[in-house]
């Protein structure tokens, strides 16, 4: 019998007792996806997937959609993305993707409602998946911020140019991508409206905003950590700790997300990902 308990007040629970292998009724499907909208991030433990079998599984939430650098996709499976610890840049570089709070995929006009998270190989220790409720993290904040804030729109690009500055935290691929292609920035509202429940939550990828508009690019950086340290309060926060057989997913309409970067680079973190289509932000 499938079970769903939750793991803290604010965010995350946990479902036991169902194999997503095997079909998934109407009615579970629909929990299933209640549950995630309602605890912003869900871990359904003991599962056994091969990479096919995780993205069937995915697709109980939604349909998949291709990511951004699709050289890095699984061989065979595009719509299955491994996020490895070991993972480097064209030119050798090793990257820490993720490692600050962001959503995924903000430079598209419509990014992805759910990222679903599969364990391939875990560290000893370390390396959690922090999801931040930012819906509670909006209701918190104090109402002449939120007045400030609603309506505001962040112009999103692959790697903007107050983060390319600072040098340490970007991926060449991404910026030799961007000046290839030089993609129109995207428009997203800071302040998004969850459409399954009406919520408000906070809505960035810090290193993709170019600015906010009517901001120049090192004000939005910094109205944008403001917000970071106003919002995501340990109590919002859900830090999870892998197992192996965890599928992991959260809801990027109401939460942003981080790696840990906690543990030692010799040992192999690994992933798979994937991103459920979502609808245009608002
Ligand atoms: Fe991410």
């Amino acid at each position: 019998m499938m079970k769903i308990t939750k793991l803290s007040p604010n965010v995350g629970a946990e479902v036991t007792g169902i194999d997503l292998r095997q079909p998934v009724d109407e009615a579970t499907r629909r929990r299933l996806n209640e549950a995630v909208v309602e605890n912003v991030a869900l871990v359904v433990r003991d599962q056994s997937f091969t990479p096919e079998q995780f993205l069937a599984a995915a697709t109980l939430f939604g349909e998949p959609m291709e990511r951004d650098l699709k050289d890095y996709s699984l061989p065979g499976v595009p719509f299955v993305h491994p996020v490895s610890s070991h993972h480097k840049s064209k030119d050798g570089t090793r990257i820490k993707v993720g490692a600050r709070w962001h959503s995924d995929h903000t430079n598209h006009l419509y990014p992805p409602k759910y990222t679903v998270l599969y364990a391939v190989e875990l560290p000893e220790s370390g390396g959690n998946t922090n999801v931040a409720n930012t819906r509670a993290g909006y209701a918190a904040l104090p109402e002449d911020i939120k007045r400030r804030i609603d309506g505001m729109q962040t112009a999103n690009v692959i790697v903007g140019s107050a983060v390319r500055a600072q040098k340490a935290a970007f991926d060449s691929d991404r910026v030799k991508w961007q000046e290839r292609e030089k993609p129109e920035p995207v428009l997203q509202p800071l302040v998004r409206t969850n459409p399954d429940n009406g919520t408000k939550a906070l809505y960035f990828h810090p290193n993709k905003v170019e600015n906010i508009v009517g901001m120049g690019p090192e004000e939005s950086q910094s109205l944008l950590n403001d917000l970071l340290e106003r919002a995501v309060k340990p109590e919002f926060v859900y830090s999870h700790k892998w197992r192996m057989g965890d599928m992991f997913l959260w809801d990027n309409r109401s939460a942003l997300h981080k790696a840990g970067f906690d543990y030692d680079e010799n040992q192999h973190r690994l992933l798979h990902r994937v991103l459920i289509k979502g609808e245009r932000p608002h």
